[in-house]
């Protein structure tokens, strides 16, 4: 018959390994959840962001509506951080188009006089049609994106960026 009495070199080497689990995993898992946690926060996708501009106001003609993001995060920073779209009505379609100039990230603007009817991109001249669709032979690889619109009380509200639709 074997005895099922622990010895003491056992009894030790049991709680050193426990009490030695215990310290590794109260160092490593606060390190862990550190690393990983703004990977699995949710990102808020379907947040709209209220502006200032009445849809009412809005014409055939691309307006600068400037907005900003409140709290915005970046991993474990968080800011405000302001934002520009240009928003136009196409019949009953509100139209918002990022200023994000695909090419190297500059901000483009509506030429409604130097290009007519074009966004202008004053980095390299880089020209979009009023539908964000870039213009062959100018540096853009693609069209401006489009932001996800939404009125509420009559006032414009932008969500996040997609790809262009309109063309
Ligand atoms: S960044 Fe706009 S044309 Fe180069």
């Amino acid at each position: 018959m074997m005895s099922s009495k622990v010895s003491r070199r056992q009894f030790l080497s049991y709680t050193l390994m426990g009490v030695g689990g215990f310290m590794v995993s109260a160092t490593v898992m606060p390190m862990v959840r550190f690393a990983v946690d703004p990977v699995l926060q949710t990102k808020g996708d379907g947040d709209f962001i209220p502006t200032s501009q009445k849809v009412a106001d809005l014409s055939e003609t691309p307006v600068r509506v400037d907005f900003t993001i409140k709290d915005r995060k970046d991993g474990w920073y968080k800011s405000d951080v302001s934002d520009t779209a240009w928003v136009y009505k196409q019949g009953d379609e509100i139209i918002a188009l990022s200023p994000v100039c695909k090419h190297l990230g500059c901000t483009v603007s509506w030429e409604g006089d130097k290009h007519e009817n074009e966004f202008f991109c004053p980095c390299h001249a880089g020209r979009y049609q009023k539908n964000g669709k870039n213009i062959p032979g100018t540096p853009p690889i693609g069209p401006l994106d489009e932001y996800l619109v939404e009125i509420v009380d009559g006032y414009l509200h932008l969500g996040k960026t997609v790809p262009n639709t309109l063309v």
